[in-house]
């Protein structure tokens, strides 16, 4: 008999044609998700964007970026987070564990039912000293206590999911795993890539606004491929070692592009606090975040594609 379901997935088919759903599953939220006709539309106006527009681009850029950040603020409910944009959460990860003191504090709490962005990249960097300490996930009060027990003044961070990838269950205690790292100064990381929009949650009432998300498009989003965030309170004054090579921007920018003038006058008129350049080691795309607190408390970033070699670099780092 046929269910509702099989009406809705029938609607859906025509607007998925290029990626054959009429005849192959591929609704799973995950890297094989199919991905809707519109987004080869939105690769197209991409490239059409950029041969015209040239070093103009990065106005459009910033606009269609606005667009995904503003959902999230609303999916969240979280007018006053920022949003900053890379290609992979994993990219965004190190980012910010290169922003904590693991040299004084070299315990990071963690669940066994982390993915693999997270799990492997803390027990590689065990390597070198790092901590990782690997807590029991199946039972949520019992991770609770574990993680109030482990908590120290060698923690640096608590970092885990809100949805678990393997299993697809919920984390329930979030609100209290957040408030004890709150008592203890510890910052939370929550990877959300299962959460956004499928789990609603509004970070003011579940208390959860100084804590740190991650959270990925490429899957109940529809989204398409690199179109991850890190989203991070306002307040932050966590400043990462992982910077790429634009550490003179200004100079960079006045120096080598036509349009330093007029990227200049917006950085400025954006009242910039910080700036976080991330590089990237994927196809020489080197990304710089420019993050501001104009009045809406907007988070803007550029995404320069340069030929330069930034794999070797980063993967010494
Ligand atoms: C729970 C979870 N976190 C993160 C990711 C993605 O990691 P990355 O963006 O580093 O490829 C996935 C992708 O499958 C995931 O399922």
């Amino acid at each position: 008999m046929s269910q509702p379901f099989d009406h809705l997935a029938k609607d859906l088919q025509p607007h998925y044609s290029r990626f054959d759903v009429a005849n192959r599953l591929l609704f799973t939220g995950h890297s094989h998700q199919a991905w809707p006709d519109a987004a080869f539309e939105g690769m197209h106006e991409y490239e059409t964007t950029v041969a015209r527009d040239v070093d103009q681009k990065w106005i459009a850029a910033a606009e269609k970026t606005e667009i995904l950040r503003n959902y999230l603020r609303r999916y969240y409910d979280d007018p006053d987070g920022y949003w900053c944009r890379e290609q992979n959460t994993h990219v965004l990860m190190v980012s910010w564990l290169s922003s904590l003191d693991l040299v004084r504090k070299p315990v990071i709490l963690t669940t066994s039912g982390e993915f693999h962005s997270m799990s492997r990249q803390l027990r590689s960097l065990a390597k070198i000293g790092v901590e990782p300490v690997i807590l029991d996930h199946t039972e949520d009060e019992t991770l609770l206590q574990s993680i109030r027990s482990h908590l120290n003044n060698r923690v640096s961070a608590v970092m885990l999911s809100r949805i678990y990838f393997q299993t697809a269950e919920i984390q329930t205690r979030l609100t209290e795993i957040a408030a004890i790292c709150r008592d203890a100064g510890v910052p939370l990381m929550i990877d959300d890539y299962h959460g956004t929009n499928v789990v609603p949650l509004s970070l003011r009432e579940a208390g959860l606004e100084d804590c740190y998300l991650l959270i990925g498009g490429y899957k109940y989003l529809q989204w398409g491929e690199a179109n991850c965030f890190l989203r991070f309170p306002g307040n932050c004054s966590l400043t990462p070692l992982i910077t790429g090579w634009l550490l003179r921007l200004e100079v960079w920018i006045n120096q080598k592009t036509k349009t330093g003038s007029t990227l200049m006058r917006e950085i400025k008129s954006l009242r910039l606090l910080h700036m976080i350049r991330c590089l990237s080691s994927v196809r020489h795309r080197l990304s710089i975040f420019l993050i501001s607190r104009d009045s809406h408390r907007r988070c803007w970033k550029i995404n320069i594609v340069h030929k330069f070699s930034s794999s070797r670099s980063f993967s010494r780092g």
